[in-house]
């Protein structure tokens, strides 16, 4: 199974070969605003774990090599390609996914509604 269809399939990323398991432990993200707790070889792809154990799935895998952009993140504001970094160089940093920005958009969204709806009925008050 290539890592590909192993991230299509929602299957764990830990290495069949033992032997090439690295570091494994609880490690503490902060994604979307959000602090989560993964289990994972320190040298795992940050792509693996949103797509794999935090299950935000707007990050793709394309290419693995860092090359396409499919798994492009917003990494403490600025764009990293997910598939090329380790957690281990993640931890005590802003983690950004489609999800978040999406959540993010639709508050802006929210309070520009709610601002004109509140203009709107303070000119309409002041007419009246
Ligand atoms: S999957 Fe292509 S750059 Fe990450």
């Amino acid at each position: 199974m290539t890592s590909s269809s192993c991230l299509e399939a929602g299957h764990s990323t830990t290495p069949n070969d033992p032997s090439e398991a690295t570091f494994s432990g609880t490690i503490l993200l902060q994604v979307n605003g959000k602090a989560r707790e993964v289990r994972a070889a320190l040298d795992t792809p940050l792509l693996h774990v949103l797509r794999n154990d935090l299950e935000l799935n707007g990050p793709k895998f394309g290419c693995g090599l860092g090359e396409c952009a499919a798994c492009t993140i917003i990494l403490d504001g600025w764009p990293a390609r997910s598939c090329v970094i380790p957690i281990n160089g993640c931890m005590g940093r802003n983690i950004l996914t489609l999800e978040g920005l999406a959540r993010a958009i639709n508050r802006i969204r929210s309070n520009a509604l709610s601002s004109r709806k509140k203009l709107r009925n303070a000119a309409i008050a002041s007419t009246g």
